[in-house]
């Protein structure tokens, strides 16, 4: 028997109405947790939670917000203390690609990536650390890739970006072993998701996989569920020894451990 305790538990989930974190809002549900997603479209949003919610057979709330904004967090915060009485695990998922050359990339850029990726994380857990102190622990888990590592050039301002929330990862994971908070990231390579669905534009997205696929060591792209096992089972009783890691999940692609 290989239970994960997550029954019962309370998690926010950013950027959980697409992709990789619709994955792990599913996993979650499907463990036992009442979950909240938040996004910034609010019909999509809503009709995501109603469908994991009825995949599941579990609530799953659905909060409108953007990550890059502070007082958005602040409201999903508190509707979901409101809603469930605290927060037991936070996945700071939401983003989007920002990839271009120093010379393509203007100061607007940079400040939005900085925003939405590094700020979006800061402020949700400066806000859910002190709930989870209250409550005995937690755990969070941060989505970087694995370019926050070993950036390749034009990659610009993402890789920069990532590359902070690997160090806010170790750094609050130090600082908040003495709570019992857990703070780990999964640096992230390819992996399908809405996001390559719309580069595909009216291309076939399989079409578009197997050309990523090329460069994966493993041989193909990885799938959303992938990484929502891994950040289930880092978030879960199964991985209370484990934090301040980054673990890839990226079929080898990675240059670096
Ligand atoms: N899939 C990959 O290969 C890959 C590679 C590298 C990194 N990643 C990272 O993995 C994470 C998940 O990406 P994905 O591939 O699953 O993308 P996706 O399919 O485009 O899903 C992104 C989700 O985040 C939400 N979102 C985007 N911006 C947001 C904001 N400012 N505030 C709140 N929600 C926001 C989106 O909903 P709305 O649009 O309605 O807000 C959607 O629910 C992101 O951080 C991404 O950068 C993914």
């Amino acid at each position: 028997m290989f239970e994960l305790g997550l029954e019962g538990k309370i998690a926010i989930v950013t950027g959980g109405s697409d992709g990789l974190g619709r994955a792990t809002a599913e996993r979650l549900a499907g463990e036992g947790a009442s979950v909240v997603i938040c996004a910034r479209r609010a019909d999509h949003l809503r009709r995501a939670a109603k469908d994991i919610s009825s995949q599941t057979g579990r609530e799953v709330l659905g909060v409108r917000a953007d990550v890059s904004v502070a007082s958005d967090i602040d409201e999903l915060i508190r509707v979901t203390v409101d809603r469930y009485g605290g927060v037991d695990i936070l996945v700071n998922n939401a983003g989007k690609s920002s990839a271009a050359g120093l010379e393509e990339t203007d100061d607007a850029e940079w400040q939005a990536d900085f925003d939405l990726k590094v700020m979006g994380a800061v402020r949700a857990c400066r806000q859910v650390i002190p709930i989870m102190r209250g409550r005995g622990g937690g755990a969070i888990v941060n989505a970087t890739i694995i370019g926050g590592k070993a950036p390749p050039g034009k990659a610009l301002p993402t890789t920069v970006s990532r590359a902070a929330g690997i160090n806010l990862t170790k750094s609050l994971a130090n600082e908040y072993a003495v709570d019992a908070i857990r703070v780990n990231t999964v640096c992230i390579g390819l992996l399908k998701s809405e996001q390559w669905v719309r580069r595909a534009g009216n291309k076939d997205p399989e079409e578009l996989y197997r050309e990523l696929s090329k460069q994966v060591p493993l041989g193909r792209v990885g799938e959303a569920e992938e990484y929502a096992d891994l950040v289930t089972f880092l978030v879960s009783d199964r991985a209370a020894y484990i934090t301040g890691v980054a673990v890839n999940v990226d079929g080898g692609l990675s240059s670096t451990v």
